[in-house]
């Protein structure tokens, strides 16, 4: 009900602040030169709400109880684990830099932690809660949402939103490891028409890529993919080349559709005919699948001249697909 939510953002609040104290602490200083070395610094700390969960077995469990908490409450809130051994519960995030995550109306609802070196999981997320729900819930958009911008900006990571803000995007939000979702597209759907996916640079990036596209456009948001090359992601990116760099690239972002184009290419061998024409026949069922004929009839020109086919050919081919967007 809404008084338990109303007591669950409490608590939220109260750890929100009990881990952005932590990493203040001269105890905690290996937290704090944690994010100085990753270029964070004390304002982008405040702005963020960045804290640190200590090496302590419950030390913030042990605040909530002199704070007069149930024991109850706070297991529902999920920042909690009941021991098996002694039915007492104990912190889920424990040396950890900590990544509050706030809802529309700039409440913590959850939080991130990471690990400070090497180590599995490299982050732990709540779990979903009366508060969090995790498909619903996009990272950075309680700034983003702040003012208007043409595009929204899509990444991968907490470090990488961070950074993009810093660097002046701060249209930049991420999904968080969790599948990109209709609900994330409908939520982005209420602030843009355009979002650039600027997911990391290895396979898992891009098939994430691959994926969130047609949810993105079944949702009417115009797509752009934007691919990092010398870097592994855009938090690491800007570290190298900077925030003009990243802009420039941002705005040559290419269409959703040559994106799609060029992963069909790879799994081709273009110079054997019989390869060509069955990629041919997978772009057309591609370019078929586009709901407005306009765009169909511009790409596939496009085509025509870059793959050496006849438009009319092509164009056919296209007709046969011609149904529902995919
Ligand atoms: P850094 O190494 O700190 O730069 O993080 P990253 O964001 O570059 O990490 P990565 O590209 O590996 O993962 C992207 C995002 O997926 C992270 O920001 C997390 O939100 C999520 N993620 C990564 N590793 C884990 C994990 O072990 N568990 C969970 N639940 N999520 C993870
Ligand atoms: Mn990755
Ligand atoms: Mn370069
Ligand atoms: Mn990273
Ligand atoms: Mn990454």
């Amino acid at each position: 009900g809404v008084n338990k939510k109303a007591l669950h953002l409490e608590i939220y609040k109260k750890a929100a602040r009990f881990y952005y104290y932590s990493l203040q602490l001269k105890e905690n200083e290996q937290a704090l030169e944690y994010f100085h070395k990753r270029g964070i610094t004390s304002d982008v700390i405040k702005h963020f709400g960045l804290g640190y969960a200590p090496a302590k077995y419950n030390i913030l469990y042990q605040n909530m109880k002199r704070e007069g908490y149930e024991d109850e409450d706070l297991l529902e809130t999920g920042l909690f684990l009941k021991s098996k051994k002694n039915g007492m519960l104990f912190d889920r995030f424990s040396d950890r830099v900590m990544f509050p995550i706030f809802n529309l109306n700039k409440k913590v609802i959850a939080f991130g932690g990471r690990i400070l070196g090497e180590g599995q999981p490299k982050y732990l997320n709540s779990p979903e809660s009366l508060l969090f729900d995790k498909s619903r819930t996009l990272y950075g958009l309680h700034i983003a949402r702040n003012e208007k911008h043409p595009y929204y900006i899509l990444v991968e990571g907490y470090m990488d939103v961070i950074a993009m803000h810093v660097a002046g995007f701060t249209q930049t939000v991420a999904s968080l490891g969790t599948a990109f979702t209709d609900g994330h597209a409908k939520l982005l759907k209420r602030y843009t028409q355009q979002v650039v996916i600027l997911y990391d640079n290895d396979g898992a990036g891009k098939k994430a890529a691959l994926r969130a596209i047609p949810i993105l456009r079944s949702n009417g948001i115009n797509v752009k993919v934007l691919q990092l090359t010398d870097a592994k992601d855009p938090d690491e990116f800007l570290k190298k080349h900077g925030a003009d760099e990243m802009k420039k690239l941002l705005d040559e972002a290419e269409s959703h559709i040559w994106f799609r184009i060029k992963e069909i290419e790879s799994t081709y061998h273009l110079e054997l005919p019989d390869e060509k024409v069955k990629f041919l026949q997978e772009v057309a069922k591609l370019i078929g699948s586009l709901e407005s004929s306009i765009e169909q009839s511009i790409y596939s020109e496009e085509i025509s001249q870059k793959y050496q086919i006849n438009q009319d050919a092509l164009q056919a081919e296209v007709k046969k697909y011609y149904q529902s967007e995919a």
